[in-house]
């Protein structure tokens, strides 16, 4: 038997599909990371002012586009950009945007289940005619999906969105192109599975590699603090086996999501992991400890 050892990868340039870039100073500090490693992004809408018109998201994309392009070394990055749906998201504008090539997808945030959700969606039902038409034009939509209901312990939120929500929105928009991002649970993997193609999952590295009690491993660790917040061993068992396994509904996601030290450091710190730095070496460190490299 001759044992022979890798000691060269070669990676298809990879794409991104779940990304927090922020503005201002943040944006310059943080953009480079993901430009250097990933051909394409899809740009998270959750700014401080939220990303809710084509207007506001063309003059973002430009706003990465001038970040960018001060930096050396980049030789091409395609920021895919985002609508952020609120309750009084108006289908055409949305539908335009689409058409027209500016947003890549819509983003449903449930009203205050993360940062800056709070101009996110109160009740689902208002948005029907929005999905009607994104349903005809074949617009994707991104589900951070988690229930806000804060008499549902944080830990099930995940799994309760997928039975209230998420089911019943796939059987009224069965044609609709649904990603569940950012899984956390063997349910939602189960669910991904059993749809066989219809809707899809992301999955980030940082889920992938720690469990609830890395939040508290000798005191707590704000750093490992995100949400959907990590859940129990079991969990990222499924989502390792999920990643690895080949089924082309599993996709990269980091929601690599930067937050001032003093805001991740406080009585009360940001959810968000950054994980740009380091994502690509990351997920190959999980599949290498799967034996999943090929
Ligand atoms: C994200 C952020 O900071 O914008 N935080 C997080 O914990 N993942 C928002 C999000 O994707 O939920
Ligand atoms: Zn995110």
């Amino acid at each position: 038997v001759i044992s022979v050892k890798t000691t060269e990868l070669t990676i298809r340039q990879p794409d991104d599909w779940h990304v927090h870039l922020r503005e201002g100073s943040m944006l310059k500090a943080v953009l480079p990371y993901t430009a250097r490693q990933f051909a394409r992004a899809i740009i998270m809408p959750n700014l401080a002012e939220p990303v809710t018109t084509v207007a506001r998201a063309v003059d973002y994309r430009h706003r990465i586009l001038q970040a960018l392009s001060e930096e050396d070394g980049v030789k091409e990055f395609l920021p895919l950009m985002t609508a952020y749906l609120t309750d009084k998201t108006e289908p055409a504008d949305l539908i335009d945007g689409y058409k027209d090539g500016i947003f890549a997808a819509a983003k449903l945030y449930p009203a205050n289940t993360t940062t800056n959700s709070a101009n996110g969606v109160t009740d689902i039902r208002k948005l029907e005619p929005v999905f009607h038409n994104m349903e005809e034009t074949g617009m994707p939509l991104l589900i951070h999906g988690e229930v806000n209901d804060p008499m549902v312990d944080i830990f099930d939120r995940e799994e309760i969105f997928i039975r209230r929500v998420l089911k019943p929105l796939i059987m009224m928009f069965p044609n609709l192109k649904v990603v569940l991002e950012h899984i956390t649970t063997s349910e939602a993997v189960d669910f991904i599975r059993s749809m066989e193609g219809k809707v899809a999952a992301t999955i980030t590295p940082h889920h992938l590699i720690i469990n609830r009690n890395a939040l508290f491993q000798e005191g707590l660790r704000p750093h490992h603090y995100c949400l959907p917040v990590a859940k129990r061993e079991r969990h990222r068992l499924a989502l390792r086996n999920a990643a690895t396994s080949g089924e082309p509904w599993f996709f990269l996601g980091t929601d690599t999501a930067p937050h001032p030290i003093s805001a991740k450091e406080a009585s009360c710190g940001c959810a968000g992991i950054f994980s740009a730095l380091t994502a690509l070496e990351l997920y190959t460190q999980v599949f290498e400890e799967e034996e999943a490299l090929d």
